[in-house]
């Protein structure tokens, strides 16, 4: 596991954009697994730039999301389907249908789970994972507890979750759904490379437990520990309670340029 420390959401939103430009180059029909949520978007919106100028193509690449609400009506706002078409892919040049997402509406759930495992086995699996935290170590909705061989099925949210999101519902906590479907931990870490980003205090326990815990079920995120190639990308302020911090920041500032993250 790498952990990058960097200045802000800006230098992140960079240091990520280089990582999927570099694979976009060398694999143009890449797969891109796409988090939703605050952390990521700064990478969208450099990878959005990138695209703009004419740096960068999505045109044969694929994409698919982690995880989506259940239950909210098709033209809601905050479905993780409209949110990321809004943030990301409407702003690049991937083609039609070729970003997917679990399916909130199915009727038939675990139907609908392993229709997206296939999908994204089908495609050849993911290359490149996006990746955010929650404040109690979930990555996807993967709350505590979760198998740590799990595949995609629905989950029930934590009230801390609930709680966090609340932001994106007007500050109403009963408008958050309690169920989602998410990607499980097992699918996670089928992903070649992992790019997890995490900014603000609010994410330094959690950032801690990742990093330097033990690996354990209470804290989701821990799994990647073993991951062959995860990449943590962090401010300050996330980074606040690693132990390890200053040996972090001097490998990193050490690395040969020619290896990327
Ligand atoms: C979103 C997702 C979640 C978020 C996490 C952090 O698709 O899978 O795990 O990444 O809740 O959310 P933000 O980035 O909003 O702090």
């Amino acid at each position: 596991m790498e952990v990058v420390i960097l200045s802000g959401a800006e230098e992140i939103g960079a240091v990520a954009a280089d990582a999927i430009a570099d694979l976009l180059h060398r694999k143009p029909a890449a797969v891109l697994g796409l988090a939703t949520g605050s952390s990521p978007l700064a990478i969208y919106d450099e990878l959005a730039a990138r695209c703009e100028a004419g740096a960068i193509s999505f045109r044969q690449a694929r994409g698919f999301t982690l995880d989506e609400y259940v239950g909210l009506p098709a033209d809601h706002p905050q479905r993780y389907r409209t949110v990321i078409e809004d943030v990301f892919v409407s702003r690049v040049d991937f083609a039609p249908g070729a970003v997917e997402g679990p399916d909130g509406l199915a009727s038939d759930i675990p139907a609908a789970c392993a229709a997206f495992e296939s999908a994204i086995q089908a495609a050849g699996g993911v290359d490149l994972q996006i990746l955010g935290i929650g404040t109690d170590g979930h990555i996807a909705f993967n709350e505590p507890g979760s198998s740590l061989a799990s595949r995609t099925r629905i989950k029930t949210l934590t009230r801390q979750t609930r709680i966090d999101n609340a932001r994106f519902f007007d500050d109403d906590l009963d408008a958050v759904p309690t169920h989602c479907l998410t990607q499980g931990l097992a699918t996670i870490m089928a992903a070649r490379h992992v790019i997890l980003v995490a900014t603000g205090r609010g994410k330094a326990e959690a950032v801690h437990h990742l990093v330097e815990g033990a690996v354990s079920a209470l804290w989701p995120a821990t799994i990647l520990q073993h991951h062959p190639h995860v990449t943590v990308l962090l401010d300050d302020a996330a980074a606040r309670r690693l132990q390890l911090v200053d040996y972090y920041r001097e490998t990193y500032l050490s690395k040969p340029k020619w290896q990327g993250i």
